[in-house]
């Protein structure tokens, strides 16, 4: 991306702000309307709920100094995919899929790539499934393709991953290897309760779809 906003830092900063707050709201705005195309269709709504930020400016400094670049603009545009971020909560493992599905034809929106944590999960357990796309936002009249991490779990990982960030944080990925199996063992534990209510859920629809076609007779 060529940075916008002229050769005054500040300036540039601005801009580039203004761009992936920009983003954010696009995206939120497509996801929410998915929602209610997808209510129409299938009588259900997959979001439990959704969750957007902008990165602080600390906390991109941080991540640059982290993965050994210097702290400039060019850098931050280039190397940092989750300046915007959404996160998006649902019910069941399989509306993940179809979310993910929905966003991607979308047509102003291109996946640049994805993380699939659900089919691999991380060693320590995490799962979740990550996009990172662009959606182009209009600046002093040129298109700019803006990027977005998009996180996609259930309750139930949401709940996992909200929990082991807190826990673990303060170790700094260096944490007590019992802690980390245990850890572990709660994500296998939370991963067959995703299991069991996506079963639970196929079979009431089943027993609902069978009360219908009796009503209807
Ligand atoms: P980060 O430097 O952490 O952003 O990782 P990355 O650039 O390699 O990307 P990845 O897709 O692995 O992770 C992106 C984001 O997913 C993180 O910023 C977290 O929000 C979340 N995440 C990834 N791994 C974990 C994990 O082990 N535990 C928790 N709680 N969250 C995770
Ligand atoms: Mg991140």
């Amino acid at each position: 991306m060529k940075i916008p906003g002229g050769t005054n830092q500040l300036d540039q900063w601005k801009s580039i702000m203004f761009l992936y707050d920009s983003a954010l709201k696009e995206i939120n705005t497509k996801i929410e309307i998915l929602n209610n195309e997808f209510v129409q269709i299938n009588d259900y709504n997959p979001i439990e709920h959704i969750k957007s930020r902008l990165k602080t400016p600390e906390s991109i400094v941080k991540k640059l100094k982290r993965n050994g670049y210097d702290v400039t603009i060019e850098n931050m545009v280039d190397k940092l995919s989750d300046i915007a971020g959404i996160r998006i909560i649902c019910s069941f493992r399989s509306d993940i899929y179809l979310l993910a599905d929905m966003i991607s034809r979308q047509r102003d929106v291109t996946v640049l790539y994805v993380k699939d944590y659900i089919k691999s999960p991380k060693p320590n357990g995490y799962r979740s499934y990550h996009m990172v796309v662009t959606v182009p936002i209009y600046l002093n009249g040129n298109l700019v393709e803006t990027k977005v991490e998009i996180q996609i779990r259930t309750v139930a990982m949401d709940f996992w991953a909200s929990l082991e960030h807190k826990i673990y944080y303060k170790f700094e990925g260096d944490g007590p290897e019992n802690l980390q199996q245990e850890l572990k063992a709660c994500a296998d534990m939370v991963d067959m309760l995703d299991a069991k209510m996506f079963s639970l859920n196929e079979r009431i629809l089943e027993v609902s779809r069978e009360q219908n076609k009796n009503k209807n007779v």
